[in-house]
């Protein structure tokens, strides 16, 4: 039997996922070492491969084949634009992809002036913007700590996910529309989907019996 490979997206996704694998009797101590360095980790017994890698990069290992499994966000799928199977909707890692900024730019978008949206997402920002609002902006890239453009004067709004709220709250920014729904995802590649079907469909039946009876938790 060949290893079955999984690309988990490294942080609270792939813990979370651990644990829902723990409940189906998918074990893997090292992992659990808080110390460790270590990226990659097997489990001899059922011919299993975890690695950890970052968010963006979980789609292209799947799309390659060097994963025949992820599990990431369904923020980064949309982004990466991979060719890739989504085939599950694991419940967890729940948050919302909007448009965000000060109280004063809720009136430049709805007038349609030609404002600048900084993002981590720029291909969801401009998807959104340019093919279902039919407007004109001016997108600029970041990687991180989005909050900061509309404080310090490089964009008028923010396209970023918001989970609990709170990173909006303690910079005085608000959600000024809703873009989408999200949540942790499991894909495949497509050829694994043929070669390994069996041990995919069987791992997503059990996984889909988990969630329902709440175990994804
Ligand atoms: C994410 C996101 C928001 C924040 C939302 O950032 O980009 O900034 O979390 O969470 P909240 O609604 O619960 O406050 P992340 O922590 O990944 O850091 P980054 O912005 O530096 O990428």
């Amino acid at each position: 039997m060949r290893y079955l490979t999984f690309a988990l997206a490294k942080g609270r996704l792939a813990k979370t996922t651990m644990a829902m694998f723990e409940k189906l009797g998918i074990t893997c101590e090292a992992m659990k070492d808080k110390e460790t360095r270590k990226l990659i980790f097997v489990n001899e017994d059922m011919k299993l491969k975890f690695f950890l890698a970052k968010a963006s990069d979980v789609p292209t290992y799947v799309e390659y084949g060097a994963a025949d499994v992820g599990v990431v966000g369904e923020d980064t799928i949309l982004e990466e634009g991979r060719n890739i199977y989504e085939v599950m909707d694991l419940g967890f890692g729940k948050c919302r992809m909007c448009v965000c900024g000060p109280e004063s730019a809720r009136e430049m978008l709805r007038s349609g002036e030609l404002i600048r949206v900084a993002s981590k997402y720029p291909g969801i920002a401009k998807d959104y913007f340019y093919n279902k609002k039919f407007q004109t902006v001016e997108i600029i890239k970041l990687n991180g700590s989005v909050e900061l453009a509309p404080i310090v004067g490089l964009s008028e709004v923010i396209v970023d996910i918001v989970e609990t709220g709170s990173t909006l709250k303690a910079n005085g920014l608000h959600v000024l529309e809703e873009i989408c729904d999200l949540s942790a995802r499991m894909v495949v590649n497509p050829v694994s989907l043929k070669m390994e079907q069996d041990r995919i469909r069987r791992l997503i039946a059990d996984l889909k019996s988990l969630t329902r009876a709440g175990g994804n938790a």
